[in-house]
């Protein structure tokens, strides 16, 4: 059996979709916090069981039987190690064969704050757990743009702190379906695959593609990160999530999401979707 952890979230719910392409439903577990909302996933023949983080006896219960499993990693950012810790033990007690996890780009160097030492402590929790393991360090899902790229389209501005950092971003749907495959062919045990999209951006970039696509100029700005985190409260964000994604924006000036492995395109066999198509479809709306 495989097993997909958090699978009513945003990325679980695409990883399940792929999956089903490649296996029987009859083959696929979701472990989710909130059975309720994965009907639709019991509808199309797949077994629901209850896993919460927190709640150590529904992961062993989730757990039981599954060969692979995918642990998507928590967004409670804070609590993670202990959550992650909790399924790597259940997992382990459950016999299961391995263990799949979502970690972060470059976790091991990253410096993207408490993100990058949160996944950091997961992986070695892991690797010391004596699991056959496979980590997936995921690169920014494109789609944490959307907003940003809304904003700026419709104040006719772009605001940034993130100086001339290259961003390797990818599409959730790309890391969704990488997933995917490694959790339906061999090979992948003891690897760590540094995943991002083939073609990084700047935000000046950002807003040059911003201005083609809507016709309308988008002027540039590099602000302090005090100004920028101003900003985002300003276009709609909360006040802690702005000051969080401010407090990151240093470190993604100094390439901290660019990668130019182009590992994602080799586990997909197909080049990463492009992040000029993803703002797309951020302006007609798709995301
Ligand atoms: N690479 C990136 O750019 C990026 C950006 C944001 C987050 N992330 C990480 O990637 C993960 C997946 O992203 P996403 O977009 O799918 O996030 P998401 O849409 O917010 O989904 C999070 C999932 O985690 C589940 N969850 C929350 N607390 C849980 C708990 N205590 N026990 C079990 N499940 C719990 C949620 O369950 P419910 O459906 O019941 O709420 C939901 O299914 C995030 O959780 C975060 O760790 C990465």
């Amino acid at each position: 059996m495989l097993c997909v952890t958090a699978a009513t979230g945003q990325l679980g719910r695409k990883v399940v979709d792929f999956l089903i392409q490649r296996v029987p439903a009859s083959e696929i577990v979701v472990a989710v916090r909130n059975p309720s909302k994965a009907v639709d996933m019991a509808q199309r023949g797949i077994q629901v069981r209850e896993a919460d983080y927190d709640r150590p006896e529904t992961l062993e219960k989730a757990f039981s039987g599954v060969s692979k499993l995918l642990l998507i990693s928590s967004p409670a950012v804070g609590r993670r190690v202990e959550q992650h810790r909790n399924a790597i033990e259940a997992a382990k007690k459950m016999g299961v064969e391995v263990v799949i996890y979502t970690s972060v780009l470059h976790a091991d160097r990253s410096r993207l704050g408490v993100i990058a030492e949160e996944h950091r402590k997961t992986e070695e929790l892991l690797v010391d757990s004596g699991l056959n393991y496979t980590i997936l360090r995921n690169g920014w899902y494109a789609e944490n743009y959307a907003p940003i790229v809304k904003a700026a389209a419709a104040k006719g501005e772009l605001v940034t702190s993130a100086g001339n950092g290259r961003i390797s971003a990818a599409p959730r749907r790309d890391f969704a379906e990488a997933a995917a495959i490694v959790l339906t062919t061999d090979g992948h045990v003891g690897k760590i695959y540094e995943l991002a999209g083939d073609e990084a951006f700047t935000m000046r970039d950002l807003a040059s593609e911003i201005s083609k696509l809507t016709g309308r100029e988008i002027s540039y700005r590099e602000v302090s990160q005090e100004d920028y985190a101003r900003w985002l409260i300003d276009v709609g964000f909360p006040e802690p999530f702005a000051h969080f994604l401010a407090s990151i924006e240093s470190a993604i000036a100094e390439d901290e999401l660019y990668d130019e492995s182009h590992q994602l395109s080799q586990l997909l066999g197909r080049p990463t979707t492009p992040w000029r198509q993803v703002v797309a479809e951020i302006l007609r709306g798709e995301i």
